[in-house]
């Protein structure tokens, strides 16, 4: 796993929730050689996202945390995206990270789609009630790493609700241990497979 470097995007709306203790578990298990990095969304609030790709496109973002995250992104070999369930889904802060890459393709200076293609894409997320629950979610993250051609490794789903509850899911825990050492595929559309 050397070169690699994880970027840990947490999306709750409040520090050290399950999600977090979560990809804390599964990243213990990273080698020692492996860079990390943590920046939780909650810290960096984006600014709105606004739809200019058909009035005058973007320029090289000058709010901070903008510019932030997206040299993090940029520097990840490797970006996990550690969201809540919120309402089946990826939570608002995620979605604006996400909706942001929007701006971000269109940075002639960034490359931004060349840059991460290849590189893989992972999800980690607690939710509340029944992991089937958490669909739209996957269906999100694995579509998005499909459409920037990115590998996706899957998304590690831990139940809990009230603060240190994931911990006593058992299952998946023991899959944490593992998570991150299962090779991730390219993502693909299904329409696009074979
Ligand atoms: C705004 C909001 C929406 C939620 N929607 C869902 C949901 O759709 N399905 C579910 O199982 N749990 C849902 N939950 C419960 C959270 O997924 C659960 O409390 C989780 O532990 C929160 O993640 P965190 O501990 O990392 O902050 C929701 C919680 C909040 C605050």
């Amino acid at each position: 796993m050397t070169n690699r470097r994880f970027l840990f995007l947490l999306g709750s709306s409040r520090h050290g929730g399950n999600t977090e203790l979560l990809a804390r578990r599964a990243a213990e298990q990273l080698p020692a050689d492996v860079e990390q990095e943590w920046i939780s969304l909650v810290d960096h609030p984006l600014p709105d996202f606004p739809d200019l790709r058909h009035d005058g496109g973007y320029s090289a973002p000058d709010d901070p945390h903008a510019r932030r995250l997206l040299d993090a992104t940029l520097a990840a070999t490797d970006l996990v995206i550690a969201s809540p369930l919120y309402w089946y889904s990826v939570s608002g802060l995620t979605k604006r990270y996400l909706d942001h890459w929007s701006g971000w393709l269109r940075l002639p200076e960034a490359d931004f789609r060349g840059t991460m293609a290849g590189r893989t894409l992972w999800g980690v997320a607690a939710y509340a009630s029944h992991a089937s629950l958490a669909e739209p979610l996957a269906g999100t993250l694995h579509h998005t790493a499909a459409f920037m051609k990115m590998r996706f490794g899957g998304v590690l789903l831990g139940n809990g609700t009230d603060r240190g509850d994931v911990l006593k899911d058992g299952e998946a825990l023991t899959r944490a241990k593992t998570f991150f050492a299962e090779e991730a595929p390219p993502a693909v559309f299904p329409h696009q497979a074979g």
